[in-house]
C-alpha cells in the first residue's frame, strides 16, 4: 500500500529502548545530547518574543512564494551586520525549516535518481529527505588529521554522471569544522568541472569558538550555491519555523534557478503571516541569546578539558564552531553498547558517533548546550566508567 520511498526501518534502536526503561525505573537521565535550546534554561525575552508575534499586519494575506519583504530586508541586514557579506534579497526565499529548505533545493536539482554527495560523518538528516525526493545520497570522507578536512580524494571519487550537487555543512555538525579557505577553492574548481551546484547548511555558522573567520557562502559567485540557514541556531527559537534559501552565483544560472524555485515556494506558501512580521525582532534576539550560548559552551568546553586533562585514556578532537564536542574514547565495544552501558550504569545520555556515521567505533558526541552542572557530572561519569582515574 505505501510507497518504496517511505520503506524505513522504524523499530526504536537500542539506545532509545535503554533510555525509555532507565527512565520508566525513576532514574534522572543526565542529557548530554540536548540541543533544544528552549530546554536548557537560556533566558528568553518572551514580553519581545511573543509581542513580535502580534503585529496587526498579519491580519493580512500577502501571498509571496519568497516571503514578505520586510523578513527577507531583515535577513539581509543580518548578513551584512554580523558577516560583513551583501545578500540581494531577491535571491532570498523563506522555508519553514531547514529540512524544507533541502527538500526544496534538492527538488530543484535533482531528477529521480540523481546523486547529492554529502559529508560523512555529519548530522542524520539528510537520508530521510533524500528518499522523500528519490535522490540517492554518495558520501565523501571528512578526515580527522591534526583537525577535521574534506578527503578530496573520496570526494572526487564519489562524483558520478548523475551527481547533482554537494552538501556542505559549515560548520559540520557534530565535528564542529568548517569548510576552510584552500578547501573552498577546490570545491568551486570541481563544481565548475562536473556541473554541480553547492549546498552550505549554515545553521551554526555565527557560533565560531576559533579567532578565525568563516566566510558565509551566502554571497559566493563563482558557482551555483544554496545557502540554507534560520533561526533554530541563529536566535536558538527552533519552534519558531524561520529558515531561508540564499541563493548565489554565475548570473547565467542564477536568474533561472530562482525563477524555478519561486514556482517551488509558491506551490507550498507554507509560511504564515504573524512568523513572518516577527522575523526581525526574532533575528534581533540572537543579540542575547548568542551571548548566552557562547557562555555556556565556552564554559562546558573548557570543564571537559580541565576532566581529560586529568587522564589518558579519552581525548576530546578539536572543535572549531557549533555546540557539540567529539570525544575519542577506547574501543573495547561498539559506541552503541558504550552509550546504553553509559545509561544503565551511570544514568547519562550521550550519541554514539555511529549516529552520525562516523566510519569505526570509539567516538562519542557530547551536547556543549547542556546545563553547566549537568554537563559537568555527566562528563565525570562518562570517564569515571572508562576507568579513567580522574
Ligand atoms: C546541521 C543542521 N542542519 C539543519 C538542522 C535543522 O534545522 P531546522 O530546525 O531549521 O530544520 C540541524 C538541527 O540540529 C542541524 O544540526
Amino acid at each position: 500500500m505505501f510507497s518504496h520511498r517511505t520503506n524505513w526501518k522504524l523499530e526504536r534502536n537500542r539506545l532509545t529502548e535503554a533510555l525509555k526503561a532507565v527512565r520508566a525505573a525513576g532514574a534522572y537521565v543526565l542529557d548530554l545530547t540536548v540541543s533544544n535550546p528552549t530546554r536548557v534554561g537560556l533566558a528568553y525575552d518572551s514580553a519581545a518574543i511573543l509581542s513580535a508575534l502580534a503585529s496587526p499586519r498579519a491580519l493580512d494575506y500577502d501571498p509571496e512564494p519568497k516571503g514578505l519583504m520586510e523578513a527577507r530586508r531583515a535577513i539581509a541586514q543580518y548578513y551584512k551586520s554580523q558577516h560583513g557579506i551583501q545578500v540581494d534579497q531577491e535571491r532570498l526565499f523563506l522555508t519553514t525549516s531547514t529540512s524544507e529548505a533541502y527538500s526544496f533545493v534538492f527538488g530543484l536539482l535533482c531528477n529521480p535518481g540523481d546523486e547529492l554527495l554529502v559529508p560523512k560523518p555529519s548530522y542524520p538528516l539528510f537520508e530521510f529527505l533524500a528518499d522523500l525526493q528519490d535522490v540517492k545520497l554518495v558520501p565523501y570522507l571528512l578526515i580527522y588529521d591534526h583537525g577535521w578536512q574534506i578527503d578530496f580524494h573520496s570526494l572526487e571519487k564519489a562524483v558520478s554522471e548523475r551527481a547533482r550537487g554537494i552538501v556542505l555543512v559549515h560548520p559540520n555538525n557534530p565535528t564542529g569544522s568548517y569548510v576552510h579557505g584552500h578547501e573552498r577553492e577546490h570545491l568551486s574548481r570541481l563544481c565548475q568541472q562536473h556541473g554541480l551546484a553547492l549546498i552550505a547548511d549554515e545553521v551554526f555558522l555565527d557560533y565560531a569558538l576559533d579567532d578565525n573567520s568563516h566566510r558565509s557562502f551566502a554571497d559566493d559567485g563563482d558557482v551555483l550555491t544554496f545557502t540554507l540557514s534560520g533561526l533554530s541556531k541563529i536566535s536558538a527559537l527552533p519552534q519558531m519555523k524561520v529558515a531561508w534559501i540564499s541563493a548565489s552565483g554565475p548570473q547565467s544560472q542564477l536568474s533561472e534557478a530562482t525563477a524555478h524555485l519561486e514556482v517551488i515556494a509558491d506551490t507550498y506558501l507554507s509560511m504564515n503571516a504573524p512568523i513572518q512580521w516577527a522575523v526581525p525582532a526574532l533575528l534581533d534576539q540572537r543579540k542575547s541569546i548568542q551571548e548566552q550560548l557562547f557562555d555556556r559552551v565556552r564554559t562546558n568546553l573548557a570543564e571537559l578539558d580541565r576532566q581529560l586533562a586529568a587522564q589518558r585514556a579519552c581525548q576530546r578532537l578539536i572543535v572549531e564552531g557549533g555546540w557539540y564536542a567529539v570525544l575519542r574514547v577506547p574501543v573495547t565495544q561498539t559506541d552503541e553498547e558504550l552509550a546504553v552501558e553509559l545509561l544503565r550504569k551511570k544514568s547519562v545520555l550521550v550519541h554514539p558517533g555511529h549516529f552520525y556515521d562516523f566510519p569505526a567505533d570509539g567516538y562519542l558526541v557530547l551536547s556543549l548546550i547542556a546545563p553547566e552542572e549537568e554537563f559537568a557530572e555527566g562528563a565525570r561519569r562518562i570517564l569515571q566508567l572508562l576507568n579513567i582515574d580522574c
